[in-house]
Formats: structure tokens, C-alpha cells, sequence
């Protein structure tokens, strides 16, 4: 395939922090016709994100599997019937968050989303986060914690902790399909969760 129909330039992804920001729908309704990178040969849909478009939380996966391309819906899968349990156990419904992933196309194969379709989709997600401007962000996984923060640490050294990033409070955990290949990290998880809840009470008391 020539490079041009690989990276059809229109329509461009909002530049990040630039762009006007006319509220989610439009953001989504551009999104949905993205042809930026060779994702869109693939992909069934586009998994723009949902939730409370107020949300004082935005959950951050990786990229939409199977189940999700099918769907058009963030962790509609095994991994997110894990999610639903993991903000059930701190208080929250998927109701009350806001759930997007770093990519908005399924990768084939579900392999890892490749550096330059990170950095075409991005924008979108930045948009998001101008518009939804949460205070605290759930960052599951390395891909998703090594591409918000910018940085190349490992999980040990991103999770259990507070991490400020561009105004956002921010706790990185295992992504959950991590979880259910490794139980083991599930109680490391649910520590970091109980973090984030405490947290989430001080700097959103009202909820
Ligand atoms: N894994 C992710 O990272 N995101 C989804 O939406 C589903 C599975």
C-alpha cells in the first residue's frame, strides 16, 4: 500500500492543548473518521471512550482488543469485566469514571501499538483530557504509564505511587490482562487503587 493511502492527511487529529475544543461529541465525531495511521484498514470501529464526561477520574488503557473493536466500547472484554471488578472494590461504577485508551483502533493480532500510531493518535486523547480536565488519571499498564509520563521506567518503579503530570494526579497499576495472566500482582494492584482512592477523596471530596 502507498504511503499516501497509509497516512491519508484528512481529517487531521486537533493539535494538542491548540485546537478549540467544542465538547466531547465533536471530538468523537472527527475521531470516528481518523485515517491517520494504517490502523483504520483494519479496525471495525473506532473505540473513542466513555463515561462521565465530568469524571474527577479517566482510566487509561493501552489499545482496544477484539471484543472492543467489535463493540466500539473501552473494556468490554475479559480485561474489562476485570476493570469493573477492580473500581467496583474502590467505590467506583463505570458510571462515575471516564475509560479511553492511549490507541483508538485495535491493533491486528493485538500486538503493541507501534511508535509512530501512538503518536498519531495521541492528540485525540490529549483532547480528551483538555475537555473531561480530570484531576486524577488511572494509568494501566507500562504502555500506557511510559506514554502519558513521557518517560521508558518500569512498572515497579511508576506504581505505588503519586506521580504529578501536566496538572494531572497520576497512579500507574497492572493493566488488567496483566492481572489475569499474573494473579500475583493482583494484591500490588489493589494497593495501588486503595491509593488512588484516598487521594481521589482529598482532591474530589465531592465526589
Ligand atoms: N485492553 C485495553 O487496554 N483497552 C481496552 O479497551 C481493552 C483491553
Amino acid at each position: 500500500m502507498k504511503q499516501e493511502a497509509l497516512f491519508d492527511p484528512v481529517p487531521e487529529p486537533p493539535a494538542h492543548r491548540d485546537a478549540p475544543t467544542d465538547g466531547l461529541d465533536a471530538l468523537c465525531q472527527a475521531a470516528i473518521e481518523c485515517r491517520k495511521c494504517r490502523l483504520a484498514e483494519t479496525r471495525k470501529n473506532v473505540v473513542f471512550g466513555e463515561g462521565n464526561p465530568k469524571a474527577g477520574l479517566f482510566v487509561i488503557g493501552e489499545a482496544p482488543g477484539a471484543d472492543e473493536d467489535a463493540q466500539g466500547r473501552p473494556f468490554v472484554g475479559r480485561s474489562g469485566q476485570l476493570l469493573d471488578k477492580i473500581l467496583l472494590a474502590i467505590g467506583f461504577e463505570r458510571k462515575d469514571v471516564y475509560i479511553g485508551n492511549i490507541i483508538k483502533c485495535r491493533p491486528p493480532e493485538n500486538r503493541n501499538p507501534l511508535a509512530d500510531e501512538i503518536e498519531c493518535c495521541k492528540p485525540w486523547l490529549m483532547q480528551q483530557l483538555d475537555i473531561i480536565n480530570p484531576k486524577v488519571l488511572l494509568l494501566l499498564g507500562r504502555v500506557a504509564a511510559n506514554t502519558i509520563l513521557e518517560n521508558t521506567q518500569s512498572m515497579a518503579s511508576m506504581r505505588g505511587k503519586l506521580i504529578r503530570w501536566n496538572g494531572f494526579d497520576c497512579f500507574v497499576t497492572y493493566h488488567p490482562a496483566a492481572l489475569l495472566r499474573n494473579p500475583n500482582w493482583k494484591r500490588l494492584c489493589w494497593e495501588d487503587v486503595q491509593m488512588l482512592r484516598a487521594h481521589y477523596d482529598k482532591v474530589c471530596p465531592n465526589g
